[in-house]
């Protein structure tokens, strides 16, 4: 069942019904200001850090499960026999409506509602150079009478720190602040500005207004909710001045309007920074300067239309990038629109603020942020390049990581530390990634930090040296990489033994164990090994290569003797030197992960070990939903495995579908020619295939989740923790660089797909190092191989096209077979 629609032309989501199986939200901000927005209108904003920065109040874990956000009431009093009070995204009071629409868009989300002949429109969108916020809502009277009309405007403000605001409260309902001007057309929000904070927040309308509030017990009852405000039900305004509690930003603008006839106001929410020495206007009295002018900016529906048209180009530049032209519509909108809508959205967000991440836990991590390079290094190469810089300024010296660090102080977060064995490898996936899309050698010269600590810098490439190093270095009994707190998979925590409830998982026990090791490592080190042995080549360093693949070599070896089980690859080694992963096993025997990154990175291919290990993983773990992440599921707690025993089967890590590594599969068996099982995989967790099911599926079928319950759980098949996981970039790495086969090389691009027989032929644009190459493929009912490439007219030898600076326009023609 579907509660809606793709609009590929406009490159929407159209949804339409409110009653959703979950919220289905859409992330609105490019560069620090950032909202998060349902298609009922709930949601929150922040400025750069969900957790330290938060403008708007949200209530996580609340009845209804979408619990507040930056609401617009209509009260339509036209009939006085019969007054209706209704919101253009039927939250929170939910009067039935006559129609409803959600249209969520690439940075932007918008409403039409009707109730009783009165149609109401609303745009919410952050424009791109200003940290605001803005919100048109057109109001139209479709009666044959002359409508009268109230519009009330309602944001709750946060108290700056998400997370203390929830908590201390024995302060915070004693320090709320605002200020009031223009009747209440510009409302300030400016708790603790009198002290630390130079900053403050501000809500406006560019209009003069009937009334105002600012106390949220005045507007809403003291006993009331969102969904029945007193102040909407009399109709009028309080001119409340909030002074502790629960400050809010609340407008009254009544309305006539005649048969016929619109109106439309501009709400804009925005965040303001004052230098120190310009802080106040008058004792007490804060400068307003630059709040006014931000609100200026948007002012008229001309300056509107502008900063969304801006907006608009910005994303349809971006997406001219990768483009594809097949005749399979499904891949055709996840590729060009979805899925790297989705690649931005964990760029700027990483784990930290959605609707199952909090936003005042984890901050960026480590290995999530490099990953999800992989996924947006096309669309914005020199945000990229900062964000490698920020992300190795928290390795430490000795090539481990902090595991997480937060996007505001850029400062590695000592509360979770390192012990992740697998962090370090990431850097190189992320680096390697950066220079073959950009050819930007620079970036391994520049001197970068260790914990944060200037005085120790050396150079990228050297701290790449030093992430493979740590891996070469910390190796147990068999020869494999040691696995620390956890790899890739943060529950399998063989060092941990935590017997107790309430200890964190991934900070009990020790950091490193001399036993435990990781057959997931060891594939990430041949593939990211060689990585690094081409980045020493590059930079004329052969010997330093010949060691690295020297290394590799070892590494290889042990995976195809202790890493091999029969008919897959092992898990890894417990502390005890156990398997996990293994047939020896009672439960857990097969697990996806080193099938699919052993496979990718060649290991076994030539040995026949990686046909082998695929075939057991179609076996044994494949759904029509999905790959599992290993079978069978742990029915009881394992001491010795940690965190992975501990959910319920089906669900999370414990044998749920794990949506990040089904794309590892996929190109798996790219590697190994199939094209048809690896499209087969592609679609099974593909948002845009999977639309249908929405009622199983439940989270948006516009984007990944994280994880679909597996066959072991009651709700097979249901997503959960949509949005902020690395499935975005994995599977954007997937379909365009080993499916449609366009991948970036240091020599230039290759092209190589790997479709199923009946894809079809298909056309590309791809925009790379300043060129534009217009690649036509010919598929033969081929599954993989290249008969021929011509390249601007002259067949060339191979796959990868050579880059050439001087060349603008490529026109490529590759006939499959
Ligand atoms: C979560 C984490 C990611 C981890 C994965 C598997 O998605 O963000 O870092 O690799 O779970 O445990
Ligand atoms: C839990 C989750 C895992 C996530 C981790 C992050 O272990 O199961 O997916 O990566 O928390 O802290």
């Amino acid at each position: 069942m579907k509660y809606g629609f793709f609009d590929d032309q406009a490159c929407e989501y159209v949804i339409t019904t409110p009653k959703t199986p979950l919220p289905w939200i859409n992330y609105l901000g490019n560069k620090e200001f950032f909202t998060l927005i349902s298609n009922t209108c709930g949601g929150y904003t922040f400025f750069k850090d969900a957790k330290l920065l938060r403008l708007t109040r949200y209530r996580y874990n609340n009845v209804p499960y979408d619990n507040n956000g930056k609401y617009f009431y209509i009260k339509d009093t036209t009939d006085s026999t019969n007054e209706v009070i209704w919101n253009p995204g039927w939250q929170p009071v939910k009067t039935a409506l006559d129609s409803y629409e959600c249209r969520h868009g690439l940075g932007y989300s918008k409403f039409t509602s009707t109730k009783n002949d009165v149609k109401a429109e609303l745009l919410t969108f952050v424009p791109m150079n200003d940290n605001c916020e803005v919100s048109k809502i057109t109001v139209t009277n479709n009666k044959n009478t002359a409508a009268k009309l109230s519009l009330f405007s309602y944001v709750e403000w946060c108290l700056w720190n998400a997370d203390d605001d929830m908590k201390n409260f024995q302060r915070n309902l004693s320090i709320g602040e605002v200020e009031v001007v223009n009747g209440g057309s510009a409302i300030f929000h400016k708790t603790e500005y009198r002290e630390r904070r130079n900053h403050y927040a501000v809500y406006g309308v560019n209009t003069a207004v009937d009334g105002f509030d600012t106390s949220r017990d005045a507007f809403l009852g003291a006993y009331n909710g969102p969904d029945s405000p007193d102040v909407v039900a009399d109709g009028k305004c309080t001119g409340s001045i909030a002074s502790g509690w629960s400050p809010i930003a609340s407008q009254q603008i009544n309305i006539e309007l005649a048969p016929g006839e619109s109106k439309t106001f501009i709400f804009t929410l925005g965040y303001i920074e004052n230098p120190l020495d310009e802080k106040w206007e008058a004792p007490g009295v804060i400068n307003k300067k630059r709040a006014f002018e931000m609100l200026d900016n948007y002012k008229t529906v001309e300056a509107v239309d502008k900063a969304l048209a801006e907006l608009n180009d910005y994303w349809k530049n971006l997406l001219t990038i990768y483009h594809v032209s097949s005749s399979n519509e499904k891949v055709d909108r996840m590729v060009n629109i979805w899925n790297q809508y989705q690649c931005m959205v964990t760029f700027n967000m990483s784990r930290s603020a959605s609707y199952y991440e909090s936003g005042i836990g984890r901050g960026m991590g480590f290995r999530d942020s490099c990953q999800d390079l992989l996924g947006f290094v096309h669309l914005i190469p020199d945000r990229a390049r900062q964000r490698i810089i920020d992300i190795a300024s928290t390795q430490f010296q000795d090539g481990s990581a902090y595991h997480q660090y937060q996007p505001l102080t850029k400062k590695g977060n000592s509360d979770i530390g390192s012990g992740f064995n697998d962090d370090p490898l990431w850097l190189i996936a992320g680096t390697s990634a950066y220079i073959r899309e950009t050819g930007d050698l620079s970036i391994l010269k520049e001197m970068v930090p260790f914990d944060n600590d200037m005085s120790v810098a050396k150079t990228l490439m050297e701290h790449l040296k030093c992430s493979f190093n740590f891996t070469a270095t910390h190796k147990g009994p068999h020869g494999l990489p040691l696995i620390g707190r956890a790899d890739w998979n943060d529950c399998l925590n063989l060092n941990c033994f935590s017997e107790h409830p309430g200890e964190s998982f991934q900070t009990f026990g020790p950091s490193e164990g001399p036993v435990a090791e990781s057959v997931f490592i060891a594939g990430m080190f041949v593939k990211y090994g060689e990585e690094y042995a081409q980045l020493a080549e590059l930079l004329g360093d052969n010997a330093e290569a010949e060691r690295a693949r020297a290394e590799v070599k070892k590494v290889y070896d042990a995976t195809c003797t202790a890493g091999w089980d029969g008919e897959w690859f092992v898990r890894a080694y417990d502390a005890y030197s156990n398997k996990v992963g293994s047939k020896e096993c009672e439960e857990g025997q097969i697990y996806i992960e080193p099938q699919g990154f052993c496979v990718l990175a060649g290991i076994g291919v030539e040995e026949g070990l990686a046909a082998k290990a695929l075939k057991s993983v179609e076996e044994r773990l494949d759904t029509k939903y999905g790959v599992m992440i290993f079978q069978p599921a742990y029915t009881k707690y394992h001491l010795e495995l940690g965190e992975v025993s501990s959910y319920p089967p089906g669900y999370k890590e414990n044998g749920g579908i794990f949506c990040h590594n089904n794309p590892w599969v996929s190109i798996a068996e790219t590697v190994l020619g199939h094209g048809n099982r690896a499209f087969e995989i592609y679609k099974k967790t593909c948002p845009a295939y999977i639309e249908d099911i929405s009622e199983i599926h439940c989270t948006e079928p516009y984007v990944y989740s994280q994880m679909v319950a597996g066959k072991d759980a009651k709700f097979f098949g249901q997503g959960k923790n949509s949005w902020l996981t690395g499935t975005a970039a994995w599977t954007f790495v997937n379909i365009s660089q080993y499916i449609l086969g366009v991948y970036p090389t240091h020599n230039g691009l290759s092209i190589n797909p790997c479709v199923p027989a009946d894809f079809g032929d298909f056309s590309l644009t791809r925009k790379y190092r300043g060129a534009t190459y217009n690649i036509s493929v010919k598929q033969n009912g081929a599954e993989k191989g290249i008969k021929k490439l011509v390249v601007n007219g002259k067949e060339i030898e191979g796959n990868i096209i050579p880059y050439d600076e001087s060349v603008k326009e490529y026109t490529v023609e590759a006939i499959m077979g």
